[in-house]
């Protein structure tokens, strides 16, 4: 989550494709197929395509939302076209309930419906987390498959990494050896440039070395330190599951089948109750106000998303007993960890105003500048619509001697993973600042990417149509809280640097003299989800007591059902969560085949 729309643009088309079905009828196979996947989101569309590389398996996935082709906002780049995609014809439209940690809000809990879910409309920031966070959760599954050495081949299955839209020479911003070419999915470094900006911000990086020193990619496993910003763009456009693992060439294999538009309510258990193992093999879902009933003659794959995904385990009777039994709904499978255990990041914007003149604040408050900005993605796919805003990236720890350490467990996976995230963009926007204010600015964005808080995903109907109760949990644990008051801190330091002298006015928010009661009020009237929530259908042990899939991401107790996407993550990884989800489902897919060979 960034920046908010500086104007709003309107969505020019959108329809399906040949390939892909609007209605039912349009589906062959009598609604009976090898592999049903729920969700044609960022993790979905990457397990129906290896799927169906395999001929012999026909694949059907199931999507609530409409299709992303020909709808130009989807395309392009730029911050204010990204919150247009955040409007509710693309969204499922959920809050939160009220939240203690953020002074009782209710916050909207933005969740893409639409194909690609996520990929499709999120800022496109590339970030895959620390070794320590994958190394953990190996240790945490107790199977090595899912350590950092290991994952880095999904990585590189997933990455395209692509020049940048204005071919500018990227030696000295990246590091070649841990990216691949040979991916599906494009990402690349920024493709529009703002020099006097960019010279400011690698003079701290001298200035300041101790906190921000110079780190050539933030994506090695080791991100600690500023690096250059790599997002999940190609050619000036942005890069969805949905472009990517669902282009053309892959939506024409025959046995791969995508159905948009479609509701699912419920996984179903069908036949004699001979063994005490429940096997799923329907799948219940609505297309305009009729039910239907989809037959998986192998497995179904749950890919709801963090927030869908335990919303459908429950409704089918795979959950907590009492919350079941309380709303009536027959238990199939007592599995009291679903829903439980979600992790997201708390998220907050500052931005300082600057006296520099060529920030995108000079496009997006000058009609003339965006419309001819406009003009020059339409006609070649680059200019400054080519990055989402944000150019640099930096990743910090809390100083070693921190009074929060000597009285709270770090929740960090490791001596070189982050608590902090401070994201660098050329402009003004985003919450706790002001999108519309004149001027020109430099916005700091921060993030505590190792939350202690957790939060839930319930249900208070037997309706599975109805809206699911969504907690983030945010910012109730103190470990929580300190850490943003640290990061504010962090993020005012940069500007300490002395080329910033003369150069920066001040920030947005006047924090001088700020007690910290007074700081953290701030902070819970200001703070945001970064929806990047992960674990509400965690991955364990096998022999764990709790957690609700194995490390073959197959439903613990059940047969036939199987979880791919962010809620099977254990721990929220140190970074924004896409790439870890696509290389999560990499190698599920992976699992998957090997299972099925
Ligand atoms: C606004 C926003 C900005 C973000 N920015 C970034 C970023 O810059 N970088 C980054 O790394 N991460 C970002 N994220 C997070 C990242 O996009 C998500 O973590 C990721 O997309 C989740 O992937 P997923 O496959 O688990 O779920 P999703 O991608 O959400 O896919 C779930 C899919 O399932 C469908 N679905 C759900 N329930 C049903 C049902 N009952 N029946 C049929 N279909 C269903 C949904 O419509 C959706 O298409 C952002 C997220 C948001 C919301
Ligand atoms: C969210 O609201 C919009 C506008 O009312 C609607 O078009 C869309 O279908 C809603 N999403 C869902 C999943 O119901
Ligand atoms: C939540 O996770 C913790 C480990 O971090 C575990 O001890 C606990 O049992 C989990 N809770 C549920 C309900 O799964
Ligand atoms: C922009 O900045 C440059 C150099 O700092 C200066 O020469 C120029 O006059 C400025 N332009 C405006 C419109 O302020
Ligand atoms: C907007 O930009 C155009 C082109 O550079 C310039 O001529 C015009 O003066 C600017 N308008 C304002 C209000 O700054
Ligand atoms: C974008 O390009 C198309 C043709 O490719 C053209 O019809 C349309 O007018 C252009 N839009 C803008 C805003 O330039
Ligand atoms: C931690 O150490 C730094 C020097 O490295 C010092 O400036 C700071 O005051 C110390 N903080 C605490 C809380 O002791
Ligand atoms: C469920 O919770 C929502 C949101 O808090 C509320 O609007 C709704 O009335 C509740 N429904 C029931 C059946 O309690
Ligand atoms: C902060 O406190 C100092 C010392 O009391 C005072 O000089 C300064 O004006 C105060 N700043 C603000 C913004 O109130």
């Amino acid at each position: 989550m960034l920046l908010r729309p500086f104007k709003r643009i309107v969505v020019l088309a959108t329809f399906a494709s040949a390939e892909i079905a609007d209605k039912v009828s349009d589906l062959p196979h009598d609604l009976a197929y090898d592999f049903i996947v729920v969700g044609g989101g960022t993790a979905g569309n990457v397990v129906a395509n290896r799927l169906s590389e395999n001929p012999h398996f026909n694949v059907l996935v199931l999507e609530a939302g409409i299709s992303n082709r020909g709808i130009f906002n989807d395309m392009v780049p730029f911050a204010p076209f990204v919150a247009d995609m955040l409007q509710p014809q693309f969204e499922w439209n959920y809050t939160t309930i009220p939240q203690p940690g953020l002074n009782g809000r209710i916050l909207s809990y933005l969740q893409a419906c639409i194909l690609g879910g996520g990929s499709s409309h999120n800022e496109m920031l590339y970030t895959r987390g620390s070794a320590d966070d994958f190394d953990r959760y190996a240790r945490l599954s107790e199977d090595p498959g899912w350590s950092w050495n290991k994952m880095l081949s999904y990585f590189f299955k997933n990455e395209k990494w692509s020049p940048p839209a204005d071919n500018h020479d990227t030696r000295g911003q990246f590091n070649p050896a841990v990216h691949s070419t040979q991916g599906i999915n494009s990402v690349s470094l920024g493709g529009f440039q703002f020099p006097e900006y960019n010279s400011h911000i690698l003079q701290t990086t001298k200035e300041l070395p101790e906190k921000y020193g110079f780190n050539i990619d933030t994506n090695s496993g080791h991100p600690l330190g500023l690096g250059w910003l790599q997002s999940t763009v190609g050619n000036g456009m942005r890069s969805s599951s949905a472009t990517s693992y669902l282009a053309e060439k892959f939506t024409q294999r025959p046995n791969l089948h995508v159905l948009l538009r479609a509701q699912v309510s419920r996984v179903l258990t069908t036949g004699s109750k001979t063994t005490h193992t429940p096997s799923f093999t329907e799948v219940e879902f609505r297309q305009g106000t009729t039910l239907y009933r989809a037959k998986a003659r192998k497995e179904i794959i749950l890919s709801g998303g963090g927030v869908g995904t335990p919303k459908i385990l429950l409704h089918s009777g795979v959950g907590d007993p009492n919350l079941l039994s309380s709303l009536g709904i027959p238990l199939v499978h007592n599995l009291p960890s679903v829903g439980k255990n979600l992790t997201d990041q708390p998220f907050l914007s500052i931005a300082f105003a600057v006296t520099l003149n060529n920030t995108l604040d000079a496009i997006t408050q000058n009609a003339t500048l965006f419309n001819e900005a406009f003009a020059q993605w339409n006609r070649s796919h680059t200019g400054p619509f080519v990055v989402p805003a944000p150019t640099h990236i930096s990743w910090h720890r809390l100083d070693a001697n921190s009074s929060i350490l000597k009285t709270h467990p770090d929740p960090s996976a490791g001596p070189n993973t982050p608590h902090i995230e401070i994201l660098l963009a050329p402009g003004g926007g985003g919450p706790g600042s002001s999108g519309t204010q004149v001027g020109h600015f430099v916005t700091t964005s921060l993030s505590m990417v190792t939350p202690a808080s957790r939060g839930s995903i319930s249900i208070n109907s037997s309706d599975p149509f109805s809206a699911p109760l969504i907690d983030t949990g945010l910012l109730q644990d103190e470990f929580d809280i300190f850490t943003v008051r640290e990061a504010i801190k962090r993020a005012q330091l940069f500007f300490t640097a002395p080329n910033w002298r003369n150069v920066v006015i001040g920030p947005t928010q006047n924090f001088d003299n700020m007690t910290t009661a007074e700081m953290d009020t701030f902070i819970r009237n200001t703070a945001i989800p970064s929806l990047h929530l992960v674990g509400s259908a965690s991955m364990t042990a096998r022999d764990a007591p709790y957690g609700v899939v194995n490390p073959d991401l197959l439903v613990k107790g059940v047969t036939g059902l199987r979880i791919v996407d962010a809620s099977v993550i254990p721990r929220i990884p140190s970074a924004h969560t896409q790439a870890a989800i696509y290389a999560f489902a990499e190698r599920g897919a992976d699992l998957i085949k090997q299972h099925w060979a």
